[in-house]
């Protein structure tokens, strides 16, 4: 969608060069993870909202590791800052890039949860001429720049917290540092910047002063909540950032009609899209795309990456599903584990300790206990008994195990791919099938059971069961020798 006509198109710039000396990391501070992205990915994909002409990123401290984190997002105009002198500095590395036309919109790349309806305000502030600015009111001043205002109420300048006197750090009301100013004014106040004050820095800032000399208009712009504005310096910002986010999306969600067994214990990582009167329990992760249909429950404990559920499905607790498609009226877990490209059709049934990989198991089919089913496709209304295992690995190759609808594989089944059980074949408990089974036959492998009637316990084990006269037959075979 282009910028309305009459209004000049926006190009952004986030700051992004800092070193984030504050976070005690090797990993540069825009690339630390809140919610399961980068700092900077979440100011990029805000910003990407507003359809600017141009997004310009400074990066300097890291600046290899952050432009390889996001190598493949083409609209991206690297500048780099290879000296960190302020963010007065950075912004001025930009300018070059920007035509004068052009509304300049400075995001920074440490503040994460800036809401894009924020921003619009903040673009459409201080008319075609002006300087707007994001300010807040905070409980906790501390660390910010603060807003200083004359007798009328009108913005007069930012004093940084260690350039502030007492008396100004009592004040409340601060600078987000985001901010929104012509290009052509931006480029003429910044050549006016001085690194006179306590961190030698050239301040962005400072052109606040610099437009109420010039008597241009500078409007503050309140933000909607303290959250949308925190700045994110060290790891308990950060996880305050990451509460936040978890409290914004929890709320997302039960306004779409979820209900959430604990609003503070489920975190939703990428994007998620519920149908009606879904319910998630306690300690619910949910990452990357995922789709939950009507009446879809997630029991306690469960992780969910990019996965479709399908309407009244139930999925129990300590479940982990990547990467699959799950039907409609399915039951999956307890302790069930779908791995990428599993695909089951309506109404299967995954219990416990069930692993599926690149699987697809038709409609009304069922594995309910402790097997592993790797690249097979199996058929409808087919009963896969305990502890059956696709055996598809041979070192070097993976093979398909085809299961026909109605199948029945008795527990404890090994079938070794490549092979194909035909429809209604029933396979006998404990079987290790490498040659396929025909359809609607009994197939089985079983070695003879036999009993060996002169075989006694050795040493200690045959003294106790003659003592108990327990006439036992049960074998033990290679059982340690006790001691003495
Ligand atoms: C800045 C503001 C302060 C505001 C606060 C809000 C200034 C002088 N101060 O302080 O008024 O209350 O943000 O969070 O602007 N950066 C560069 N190059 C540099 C320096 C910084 O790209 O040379 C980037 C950083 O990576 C960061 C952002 O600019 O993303 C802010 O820098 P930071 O050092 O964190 O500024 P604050 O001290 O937080
Ligand atoms: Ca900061």
């Amino acid at each position: 969608m282009p910028a309305a006509s009459g209004t000049p198109p926006i190009a952004v710039v986030i700051l992004a060069a800092g070193q984030g000396r504050r976070m005690n990391s090797l990993l540069p501070k825009v690339l630390q993870p809140l919610a399961g992205k980068p700092l900077l990915g979440h100011v990029l994909d805000c910003a990407r909202q507003l359809f600017p002409a141009a997004i310009h990123v400074v990066h300097g401290h890291g600046g290899e590791a952050v432009k390889a984190a996001f190598g493949n997002d083409g609209d991206i105009d690297w500048v780099l800052q290879a000296e960190q002198r302020g963010t007065g500095h950075a912004l001025m590395q930009a300018m070059p890039r920007i035509p004068d036309a052009h509304r300049v919109l400075v995001l920074y790349g440490d503040v994460p949860l800036v809401a894009v309806e924020t921003l619009r305000r903040l673009v459409a502030a201080g008319g075609a001429e002006g300087l707007a600015l994001l300010t807040a009111e905070v409980a906790e001043p501390h660390g910010y720049g603060r807003m200083m205002r004359d007798s009328g109420g009108r913005v007069v300048s930012i004093v940084e917290e260690r350039d502030a006197s007492d008396a100004q750090r009592a004040i409340r009301e601060i600078n987000t540092g985001l901010l929104a100013a012509p290009a052509a004014h931006l480029r003429e106040w910044l050549l006016h910047l001085r690194a006179d004050n306590a961190q030698r820095e050239y301040y962005l800032t400072d052109v606040v002063g610099l437009a109420v000399e010039r008597g241009i208009d500078v409007e503050a712009v309140a933000a909607t909540s303290e959250a949308e504005i925190m700045g994110v310096n060290d790891k308990c910002q950060l996880a305050d950032a990451e509460a936040a986010l978890r409290h914004a999306r929890a709320r997302d969600l039960m306004i779409a009609g979820a209900t959430l067994a604990d609003p503070t214990r489920v975190d939703v990582r990428g994007d998620l899209s519920v149908g009606r009167d879904v319910y998630i329990d306690v300690n619910v992760v949910l990452l990357g795309r995922i789709t939950l249909g009507d009446r879809v429950t997630i029991g306690p404990n469960c992780i969910l990456r990019d996965a479709t559920i399908g309407a009244d499905t139930q999925v129990y607790a300590n479940s982990l599903i990547e990467e699959a498609m799950v039907g409609e009226d399915c039951r999956v877990g307890p302790f069930a584990r779908l791995r990428p490209g599993a695909n089951l059709h309506p109404r299967v049934h995954v219990g416990n300790f069930v692993e599926v990989k690149n699987t697809e198991i038709g409609e009304a089919s069922k594995a309910n206990h402790l097997s592993y089913l790797g690249d097979a496709t199996i058929g409808r209304g087919v009963n896969v008994g305990a502890g059956t295992i696709t055996c598809n690995y041979d070192g070097i190759n993976k093979w398909p195990t085809q299961i026909g609808d109605r199948a029945f594989i008795g527990s404890g089944s090994m079938l070794v791919a490549p092979v194909a059980i035909g429809p209604g074949a029933t396979i006998g408990a404990g079987s290790t099938i490498t040659a396929g089974a025909p359809a609607d036959k009994l197939t089985l492998t079983r070695a003879k059971q036999v009993t060996i009637d002169a075989w006694t316990r050795p040493g200690r084990y045959a003294a106790e069961a003659k003592a108990a006269k327990v006439e036992d037959a049960m074998c033990a075979p290679g059982r340690p020798k006790p001691e003495n």
